[in-house]
C-alpha cells in the first residue's frame, strides 16, 4: 500500500495536564505508548509515508516509536519549540514535500481513533471538493474541545474553548482533531497563520476559516467515544477501558472464553488460541502468547511470556519473559522469572520460583523450591524445599541435573554442581560436589534415638510443680 495518503501525527507536546515527568504521548496504554495507537490506525488505513512530529522528550519518543514499529514505522520530524499544533504540522513539511494526495493530520493523543473513520474522512475529502475535511463529534460534555461554528450547514471556523464566547461555549459539536488536507492549500495556509489567541500558539484549527473561504469544508461525524483525546490521567484511564473492551471483544469472537471480561486485561498484540479459558483478574501483558486449549487461572500475570497448548496456569502465578511448553501444569502461586523455559508436560507446584532455568520434558517440582541458573533434564523429580544455591554474594553459578534424577526434599545444591542422570539425592542433603550417574548421595548426621526420653522429661517437669 505504498500509494496511500501521507499522514502527520503530532507527538511533540508536553502534556502539562498529565502532571508527569514523562511526555504525555509516552504514557503506556494497553502495552503501547499512547501515540502508537493513532499511528497504528494510520498504518491500518494504508497511510504512507507517516511522519511523527516529536519535540518534548523527542529522543525518548523516537526510540519508543522505533521499538514499537521497527523499520515500517513512521519517519520522524522535530518541532523545536511547542508553538502550537499548526507549527507542529509545519515541522513535518520537509518530510512530505512532493506528497501528491491528501495529507492526513492526526494528534498523538487520540488513541481510540479507528482506521474505518480515517477511510470515511478520506472519502469525504474526495467527494467534498474543498481543500479540507475533518472529523467532528457530538460531545455530551464538550469542555476542553474546539467547537465547530457553522453558518447554516456550512462550517465556517473552529473556536478553541479558551477563546469561546458564552454562546460558543454552549456548542456541542466538537473538533476531533483529525483532518484531511490538500497539500497545496496546507503548506501555503500554514505560513499565513497568526498566534492571535488566548494561548499565543499557532492553532491548526485556524485553517478551517481559511479553507472555508476557498470551498466547502466537509466533516464526517463520528462517535464521541472514538474521538476522546487524552489530556489528563482520567482521560487515559477512560480510553484504557474502551481499548480493553475492544481487545477482549475480539478475543471472545475468536473463540477465547473470558470468564469475567470486565476484570481481564489483555494488552495489544497478545495472541490467545481458541478454546483457551481465562479466569477473572488475569493480566496478559504485551508480548505474551497463549496456545489453544490452555487455562489461565485467576489473578495470573503473564509478562512477555508464552504458554503452550493445553497448559494450565493455576491461580496467582507470575510469569515474566518465560516460555512454558504444552500440557504443563503450573502453580498455584508459582513464579517464573526471566529466562525460565519449560518443556512439554512439566509440573511446577505452589511456591516454586524459577529463574534462567530450563526444565526438561515431564519433570516435576511440586512444592516450595528455588531453581535458578539451572539446567534440569527430563523426568526429574525435584522434592519439596529444594534450593539451588546459585549465588555466593559475588557471582552466579550453574546447576545441572541429569535426566531421571531424584532430588529428595530439603536439599541444597551448592553451585556450580552437577547431578548425574538417574542419581538419587537423599532428603536433607547439601550437595557441594558433583554426583555421578546412578549414584546415591547423602550428607546428614546419623540419627540418634533415646528410648523413653520424652516420657522421663514429662515426669521430671511434673515433679517440679
Ligand atoms: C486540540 C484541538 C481542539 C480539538 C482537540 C481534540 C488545536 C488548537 N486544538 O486541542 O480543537 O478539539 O485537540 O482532541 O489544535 N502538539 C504538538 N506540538 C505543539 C502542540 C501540540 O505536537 O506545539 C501535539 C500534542 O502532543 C498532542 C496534539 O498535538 O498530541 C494536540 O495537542 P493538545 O495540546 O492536546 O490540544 P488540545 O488542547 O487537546
Ligand atoms: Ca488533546
Amino acid at each position: 500500500m505504498a500509494n496511500g495518503p501521507a499522514a502527520v501525527v503530532l507527538c511533540a507536546g508536553k502534556g502539562t495536564r498529565m502532571k508527569s515527568e514523562q511526555a504525555k504521548v509516552l504514557h503506556p496504554l494497553l502495552g503501547r505508548p499512547l501515540c502508537a495507537w493513532p499511528i497504528a490506525a494510520a498504518l491500518e488505513a494504508g497511510s504512507h509515508p507517516i511522519v511523527a512530529v516529536v519535540g518534548h522528550q523527542g529522543d525518548a519518543v523516537s526510540a519508543a516509536l522505533r521499538a514499537q514499529f521497527g523499520p515500517s514505522g513512521p519517519r520522524l520530524a522535530v518541532q523545536e519549540r511547542p508553538l502550537g499544533t499548526a507549527d507542529a504540522v509545519r515541522a513535518a513539511a520537509p518530510e512530505l514535500r512532493g506528497a501528491a494526495g491528501p495529507v492526513l493530520i492526526l494528534y498523538g493523543d487520540t488513541p481510540l481513533l479507528t482506521a474505518a473513520t480515517l477511510r470515511r474522512l478520506l472519502d469525504s475529502f474526495r467527494t467534498g471538493g474543498g481543500p479540507l475535511a475533518l472529523v467532528s463529534a457530538l460531545a455530551p460534555d464538550p469542555s476542553g474541545y474546539g467547537r465547530l461554528v457553522r453558518k447554516g450547514e456550512r462550517l465556517v471556523r473552529i473556536v478553541e474553548e479558551r477563546d469561546c464566547t458564552e454562546r460558543e461555549r454552549e456548542l456541542h459539536e466538537v473538533n476531533a482533531g483529525v483532518y484531511a488536507a490538500d497539500p497545496g492549500f496546507l503548506w501555503t495556509a500554514l505560513e499565513g497563520l497568526e498566534p492571535s489567541n488566548a494561548q499565543g500558539e499557532y492553532y491548526l484549527t485556524d485553517l478551517v476559516a481559511l479553507a472555508a473561504e476557498r470551498g466547502p469544508v466537509s466533516s464526517v461525524s463520528a462517535d464521541f467515544e472514538e474521538m476522546r483525546g487524552v489530556n489528563d490521567r482520567a482521560d487515559l484511564a477512560a480510553c484504557g477501558r474502551v481499548l480493553r473492551q475492544r481487545i477482549n471483544h475480539a478475543h471472545l469472537l475468536a473463540g477465547v472464553t473470558l470468564e469475567d471480561p470486565e476484570s481481564t486485561l489483555i494488552e495489544a498484540g497478545v495472541e490467545v488460541g481458541a478454546d483457551t479459558v481465562i479466569e477473572p483478574g488475569v493480566s496478559l501483558r504485551a508480548g505474551s502468547r497463549v496456545g489453544p486449549g490452555a487455562r489461565i487461572g485467576q489473578g495470573a500475570v503473564l509478562v512477555a511470556s508464552e504458554v503452550g497448548e493445553g497448559t494450565e496456569v493455576l491461580a496467582y502465578c507470575v510469569l515474566q519473559q518465560s516460555r512454558v511448553g504444552p500440557r504443563c501444569v503450573i502453580g498455584p502461586f508459582a513464579r517464573l522469572r526471566p529466562g525460565s523455559e519449560l518443556a512439554e508436560g512439566v509440573h511446577l507446584g505452589n511456591f516454586v520460583e524459577t529463574k534462567k532455568t530450563r526444565i526438561g520434558r515431564g519433570s516435576k517440582a511440586n512444592h516450595l523450591s528455588y531453581l535458578g541458573d539451572a539446567e534440569v533434564g527430563a523426568g526429574v523429580n525435584v522434592g519439596a524445599g529444594t534450593i539451588t544455591c546459585n549465588y555466593d554474594g559475588a557471582a552466579k553459578y550453574p546447576t545441572e541435573i541429569g535426566d531421571g534424577a531424584f532430588i529428595g526434599s530439603d536439599t541444597q545444591l551448592v553451585a556450580p554442581v552437577r547431578i548425574g542422570a538417574r542419581a538419587y539425592v537423599a532428603a536433607g542433603t547439601t550437595v557441594t560436589e558433583d554426583v555421578p550417574e546412578d549414584a546415591l548421595v547423602l550428607s546428614r548426621t546419623k540419627q540418634v534415638v533415646k528410648d523413653g526420653w520424652a516420657k522421663r522429661r514429662r515426669e521430671r517437669l511434673k515433679g517440679k510443680r
